[in-house]
């Protein structure tokens, strides 16, 4: 019987403790062969020209727009659903977040709220659309707006690892895409990590030197950067999740594909929907829900983990409320951040828990609550 349904897994093998001993005794830490092949084979599995390894997801959205020129001011235009650090790495730049509201479908960038907000803005300079749950946002509309305002792209795509849009990975078709390794991420790096991708060679070298306190490979310090490498052992971890990061997306989907066809009958319940062109990786599997907070505090009872992704909207964080000079309405984020609950997910999640999960959920609704 189940009795306790955890909200993710990490996959962990001898391998990985092998690599990372071997790295140990090798006695070279940053700046190795390990970070080299990593990103090599990074990019090779995705498509794209350029991967730099960098010390977080964090990292990677701060260099990427450092690269991409972002100054003092610029307006940076976003989806207000996001994790914090989507603002905070344009905030901590000086630049100013311009907040757009979500598809009430797909929680991603409203390309119409997009279009109007970037109209308005003054000194629009980049547009940073979310992948958000492991689902590319509309990367066709936001690249007819953003080529409209002379935005550069830079994906957010540190929830999707081997998402697909049209075809694309995500994460390689704006002019920049960024990548998250934090533990609980599609893929891992045992610990906080980052990729910084690109097809164009010039934002590649601008982000490494940028990484890497502003020097270049002759050795002279040309920009003002700081230390954001990614080391050796965490290449190595990483190098081994790569492996199956393709896999872990398809099992993810297998395992949504359940709980779509088992909540299909519970009205209370809105189950994901994914848009024509994707493939998603269900980095998280969220639905709204109604009467949210009680159905998690019974599902907790029932030993079922879940989480909020996220219970705030961006302009609603007291520091963005703090800085930013004016906050928006924005409607349809508003709303969700009060109905989504994210269920358990991870690759290796069994018919059995799914069965457990949602048949607590049947319960819930039907009446069985304390
Ligand atoms: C959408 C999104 N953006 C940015 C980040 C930041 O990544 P990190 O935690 O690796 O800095 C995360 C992950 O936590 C994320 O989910």
């Amino acid at each position: 019987m189940v009795e306790h349904v955890p909200f993710t897994e990490i996959h962990v093998s001898d391998d990985i403790v092998d690599r990372t001993a071997s790295v140990v005794r090798s006695g070279r830490y940053v700046d190795g062969p390990e970070l080299e092949a990593f990103e090599s084979e990074f990019a090779d599995a995705f498509d794209v020209e350029h991967a730099v390894g960098v010390s977080s997801g964090t990292s990677a959205l701060s260099l990427a727009l450092r690269a991409a020129g972002v100054d003092e001011g610029d307006a940076v235009l976003m989806p207000a659903h996001t994790f914090f650090a989507t603002a905070s790495a344009a905030m901590n730049l000086d630049a100013k977040p311009v907040f757009v509201d979500v598809d009430p479908e797909t929680y991603a960038i409203d390309v119409d709220d997009l279009e109007a907000k970037a109209s308005f803005a003054a000194r629009p300079a980049a547009v940073v659309p979310v992948h958000i749950y492991g689902q590319p946002a509309d990367m066709e509309g936001v690249r007819r707006v953003a080529d409209e305002y002379g935005l550069t792209v830079i994906e957010d795509s540190c929830q999707a690892h081997a998402a697909r849009y049209d075809g694309e990975y995500a994460g390689t078709i704006g002019d920049l895409g960024c990548f998250s390794f934090y533990p609980s991420k599609n893929m891992t790096v045992g610990g906080d990590g980052g990729m910084l991708v690109t097809d164009d060679a010039e934002l590649a070298d601008a982000a490494r030197r940028l990484r890497n306190q502003g020097r270049n490979p002759a050795g002279v310090h040309v920009d003002l950067g700081l230390n954001y490498r990614l080391d050796e052992f965490k290449a190595a971890f990483g190098r081994e999740h790569l492996q199956h990061v393709e896999d872990w997306g398809r099992m993810r989907r297998e395992n949504a594909a359940l709980y779509d066809e088992r909540l299909a009958d519970v009205p209370q319940i809105t189950t994901p929907t994914v848009a024509e062109e994707c493939e998603h990786v269900y980095h998280l599997y969220v639905v709204q829900a109604d009467e949210r907070d009680a159905l998690r505090s019974f599902l907790s009872d029932r030993g079922v983990e879940t989480g909020i992704h996220y219970e705030h909207a961006l302009h609603q964080h007291p520091v963005i409320v703090e800085e930013v000079d004016s906050t928006p309405r924005l409607p349809v984020v508003e709303r969700l951040v009060d109905q989504i609950v994210s269920l358990p997910m991870h690759p290796w999640l069994d018919e059995r828990e799914v069965e457990h999960v949602c048949a607590a959920i049947e319960d819930f609704y039907g009446g069985e609550r304390p």
